[in-house]
């Protein structure tokens, strides 16, 4: 077997979507595969929920209607990736395997008719996903339409957790695995509080139900744990496909979108990462979230170009108000996403689902046909993408970090903390969206991971939890010269979910000059201000903090609230580096004043285009790409030079982007410095 390539058989920028023909009578797949050439699609994912139809009794198959239709697209020049359907098991088989179904933490067995993961504990379930895995790879591992496998779909959702029996001896198992003894489990999990010391492995249940707060890191463990059991369940299909199939194989993540999945474990685990990303209708800027997504995906891809599995044409149908995307918008969604780093560009779904649960949800062929808005923009997308095939391949550079680190996450969710108000998703993007209004691009990073001595400026947003090995990562940063920024409540515990030693902090007093005596959130409503050095008064909510100055100078002060007086952000000087803490939360708005000054210690000077105007770079080897994307409802010009790709007008340095539109410039490597 020739080893596995990292990219689909594809020419150009990939475009297409999820595509059920199953749902549609034979006559409708060729109106399909017409109008997919119509609109330049090259790229479809087929199969991910058939089981029942490739199965549709046990050990008894039926390949011949997914035959003919990858034999269709196949002739139409069109390409295949290959679903697994281990996300949706038949009737048949829950009925034959009742224990195989998900037990939720109440103790509620859940039923068929939805879809979701059958418990990932099951004997049963993973050897019925590893068969029909290896027999979809023996007979279609050499079709020259299948380009890529596409295992399962969005790990951990709608379910993750079973808390079914087999799960249970399942998490014993695997503690003992990880803490050989009972005496480190205890350790680990201070069990000797509340009186919850363990005897026998036996006696450790999972962190169902329980009277109060269950035990914290007890809970952090069965996050790991149970993203531990997807990762078992995909490398099954993948080693099943593997053992008769050398294409690339991915399986489509949600990033920031689903919380228990880690993602930089995942992503090793791949030959391909792909991602599907939906907006979030209350969120008036959802763009925003997008350009996160689409950055924290080509991290965890190690900055190789990466696949958008799934996006939405318009309106999804799963949210309390689904708002329809307007004129222009699922244009620039998909160019930011390239921008990005996205080489393919792929929706749920081609053609809209008639019944069942998604009937609301908006596809590339719309229920009202061809004579639509939608399906213009399809198409016209389609076009655009075709014009974009020389970007493929080409690469996003950041100067600066964020830690991006799931287990933070996981921990910083757990109940009891000192304010239900400070939230990590929150605080992530507050200063991400600074850096993308500033049009500062960004790598996410893990501390523990990644070489960060690359990057002019870390910012560790949200990081809760931080072990002694990635403060340490951080401090020698700063101490090679890096400016590190850390925002509000870090480095309060371990990997255990238990306070430093030394109090809140101390992992990172070398680096930081600071470290907390205690945190002082604010009442619901409740706000002051904090007054900078130079007299600026930015206003702030939610939270403050006791900081204990050792060397760091205060660059703010609290004016107002619980820490009147006090210190609220401080700059160190540590080797030949700076550690900048910020103890309270500042709105996107309010972080400028504090980043004009983190920036200027880093060396780094943001462009100055209008804020919400996303410019992004993606290097090739022999020439540059600029994508740009004007998010407002007015035209902008820039200073910017090269020949627009989508319309093959040159600029010379005075590029007019109409309200709502997008181009791709095509410009000579930059020098360094920034010229062309
Ligand atoms: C995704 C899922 C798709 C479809 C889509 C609707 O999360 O993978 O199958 O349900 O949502 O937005």
């Amino acid at each position: 077997m020739t080893a596995p390539s990292s990219w689909p058989r594809v020419e150009g920028i990939a475009y297409g979507g999820d595509y059920n023909p199953e749902q549609w009578p034979r006559e409708v797949w060729l109106e399909d595969v017409r109008l997919m050439r119509e609109a330049g699609v090259t790229l479809v994912s087929v199969g991910i929920f058939s089981w029942a139809m490739l199965e549709p009794r046990e050990g008894e198959y039926d390949f011949s209607w997914l035959d003919d239709i990858i034999g269709l697209l196949h002739e139409n020049g069109i390409s295949v990736d290959l679903g697994t359907p281990s996300v949706s098991p038949p009737a048949w088989f829950f009925h034959q395997y009742p224990d195989a179904r998900v037990t939720d933490a109440r103790g509620t067995v859940m039923g068929f008719g939805s879809r979701g993961m059958a418990s990932h504990a099951s004997p049963e379930y993973r050897e019925a996903i590893a068969r029909m895995a290896g027999v979809l790879a023996e007979r279609y591992g050499d079709h020259p339409a299948v380009v890529m496998w596409h295992i399962h779909n969005e790990y951990g959702v709608p379910v993750g957790e079973d808390f079914g029996p087999r799960a249970v001896t399942a998490w014993q198992q695997w503690l003992k695995e990880r803490y050989s003894t009972l005496d480190g489990l205890n350790a680990a999990w201070g069990t000797a509080f509340w009186g919850q010391r363990y005897g026998e492995w036996e006696h450790v249940v999972a962190p169902a139900a329980t009277p109060t707060v269950a035990n914290p890191a007890m809970k952090l463990d069965w996050a790991r744990f149970t993203d531990d059991q997807l990762r078992a369940c995909f490398t099954i299909e993948r080693d099943a496909i593997r053992a008769h199939a050398a294409q690339p194989i991915t399986t489509n993540f949600m990033a920031h979108q689903s919380w228990n999945v880690d993602l930089w474990k995942w992503a090793e685990l791949v030959d391909v990462v792909s991602d599907d990303h939906y907006l979030w209708s209350p969120d008036p800027d959802a763009h925003v979230l997008l350009s996160l997504a689409a950055d924290l995906t080509r991290s965890v891809a190690g900055g190789k170009p990466w696949i958008l599995m799934e996006h939405s044409t318009s309106a999804v149908n799963w949210q309390g108000r689904n708002i329809a995307k307007r004129a222009g918008e699922m244009r620039r969604n998909s160019l930011t996403h390239l921008g990005r780093g996205a080489d393919a560009i792929l929706f749920f779904q081609w053609r809209a689902s008639r019944s069942g649960a998604e009937k609301f949800h908006s596809a590339m062929l719309p229920h009202a046909g061809t004579d639509t808005r939608l399906w213009r923009e399809v198409v016209g997308l389609g076009s655009d993408l075709a014009r974009l095939g020389d970007v493929k391949g080409s690469q996003v550079e950041a100067e600066v970090a964020v830690l991006y680190d799931w287990e933070s996450l996981w921990a910083h969710e757990l109940e009891w903390r000192p304010s239900d108000d400070l939230q990590f998703r929150e605080r992530m993007r507050a200063h991400y969206e600074r850096l993308w209004r500033d049009n500062v691009t960004v790598d996410f990073v893990h501390p523990s991971r990644h070489d960060l001595s690359r990057y002019k400026l870390v910012v560790a947003p949200s990081s809760y939890l931080m072990t002694a090995e990635s403060a340490a990562a951080l401090t020698e940063y700063v101490a090679q010269g890096g400016t590190l920024l850390v925002d509000a409540f870090a480095a309060a515990v371990d990997e255990h979910d238990a306070v430093h030693p030394g109090g809140f902090m101390a992992p990172l007093k070398d680096a930081l000059g600071v470290t907390c005596d205690e945190y002082l959130p604010l009442r619901e409503g409740d706000s002051a201000q904090i007054v900078m050095d130079d007299g600026t008064a930015l206003d702030f909510d939610v939270w403050a903090e006791d900081l204990h100055l050792h060397g760091a100078e205060a660059i703010a002060t609290y004016r107002g609230g619980p820490a009147d007086g006090a210190p609220a952000v401080t700059r160190h000087a540590h080797g030949e580096g700076h550690g900048w803490y910020l103890s309270t939360r500042l709105s996107t708005d309010a972080l400028a004043d504090i980043y004009a000054r983190v920036y200027a210690d880093a060396w780094i000077t943001p462009a100055g285009y209008p804020e919400g105007v996303e410019v992004i770079a993606r290097s090739g080897d022999d020439e540059d790409f600029v994508v740009v994307v004007n998010h407002l409802d007015e035209d902008v010009r820039l200073p910017l030079r090269g020949t627009d790709m989508l319309t093959d007008h040159a600029s010379a340095g005075d590029l007019t982007v109409t309200a709502g539109g997008a181009a791709v410039l095509r410009t000579p490597v930059m020098e360094p410095g920034g010229d062309a």
